[in-house]
């Protein structure tokens, strides 16, 4: 990896946000992490000990911003209320975090000379556009407030780009699974929801008919796409889709992970979600043109590795 010299993290005790750090620190940066533990852990980065800064915080707290962000070549943040249907439930708060948390940590970066941003932004923006698979250009047609607290994030880094001559680059993450996806709430990602009820030998429910359909990517794949984002020159100012081109019908990966977990259960099935989406697939001739991305891990794979993790948390 290309060394950057200093990075923060938010969210950097989250799921994805924790295998970012790891890669980091392995390639020699120095890291500070701002999560306020809110759905993240101490526990997922106890391990780097004081090899990382760890300032538990909130993104909207300017003052705590403008200290940790002092110093940092490169911003990645994570820092989000994750779950569409929470921000279904609860839109002020989401909007809060996801909007004006995002605006403080921009307005940081640019204040303290952060060369590069680097946004997790979410494919949810793409909403029911029936043409597949989502390429960039499409018009987003958001359905739930998170998708257009995403979609504002990447509006505001364009935005900046233009007026303070910041760098910014948005990544529009497919569905991420892998280690350390917290499966405790009914919030949680649907794959972290199922190994675990598996592993429980317990039914899931499945919300609507499960003809809907993901596109999951495997964690380590996306922080490999967030060091490209943060290192190679032509990401700047760029949207990029972060998937797989593949996508899986929901009762079809409960099916796939019973057979991985040698369990045969009958799902229940619930009324569909609020201001979920349908279908989700990626095209991602983008982001490998210009960064020269592909993923390397297959679901089958990744679901084998996770659910290794999950019965043996290493
Ligand atoms: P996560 O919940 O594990 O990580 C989010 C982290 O942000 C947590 O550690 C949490 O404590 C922290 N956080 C939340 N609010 C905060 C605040 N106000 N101040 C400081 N820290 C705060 O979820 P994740 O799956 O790792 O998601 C990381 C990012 O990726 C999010 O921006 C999410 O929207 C985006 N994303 C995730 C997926 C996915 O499938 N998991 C897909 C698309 C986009
Ligand atoms: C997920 C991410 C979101 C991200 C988006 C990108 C989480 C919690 N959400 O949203 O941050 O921006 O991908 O595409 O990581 N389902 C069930 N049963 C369950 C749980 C879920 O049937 O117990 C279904 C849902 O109704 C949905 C699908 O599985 O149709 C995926 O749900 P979920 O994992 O919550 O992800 P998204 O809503 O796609």
């Amino acid at each position: 990896m290309e060394r950057i010299s200093h990075a923060l993290v938010t969210g950097g005790a989250g799921f994805i946000g924790s295998h970012l750090v790891d890669e980091l620190v392995a390639g020699g940066c120095r890291v500070t992490v701002l999560d306020n533990l809110s759905t993240g852990h101490r526990h997922n980065i106890d391990h780097l000990g004081d090899r990382i800064d760890f300032v538990e915080g909130d993104i909207r707290d300017e003052g705590l911003l403008n200290k940790v962000v002092k110093g940092c070549e490169v911003v990645f943040h994570q820092a989000a209320v994750v779950s569409v249907s929470q921000s279904v439930q609860d839109p002020s708060h989401a909007c809060e975090i996801n909007d004006l948390g995002t605006v403080r940590v921009l307005d940081a970066s640019r204040r303290n000379g952060v060369r590069r941003v680097v946004m997790a932004s979410s494919s949810a923006v793409y909403g029911d556009d029936p043409r597949m698979p989502k390429t960039e250009d499409m018009a987003p047609m958001p359905l739930s407030p998170y998708a257009v607290q995403k979609l504002t994030g990447e509006f505001y880094a364009s935005v900046f780009g233009g007026l303070y001559g910041l760098e910014t680059v948005c990544l529009r993450y497919f569905n991420v699974f892998g280690p350390r996806q917290d499966p405790s709430s009914p919030y949680s990602g649907v794959i972290s929801i199922f190994l675990k009820k598996a592993s429980a030998g317990e039914a899931p429910t499945i919300y609507g008919d499960g003809g809907q359909s993901r596109d999951f990517i495997y964690v380590k794949d996306v922080v490999r796409a967030n060091v490209l984002a943060a290192t190679e020159a032509p990401a700047a100012g760029q949207v990029l889709n972060v998937g797989t081109g593949t996508s899986i019908r929901i009762r079809d990966l409960w099916e796939l992970i019973g057979e991985l977990s040698n369990v045969k259960i009958d799902p229940v099935f619930g009324p569909p979600r609020a201001g979920d989406i349908r279908e989700s697939i990626s095209d991602i001739g983008r982001i490998r043109q210009s960064l020269g991305f592909k993923p390397r891990v297959v679901l089958r794979q990744g679901l084998i590795d996770t659910l290794a993790w999950y019965r043996a948390p290493s």
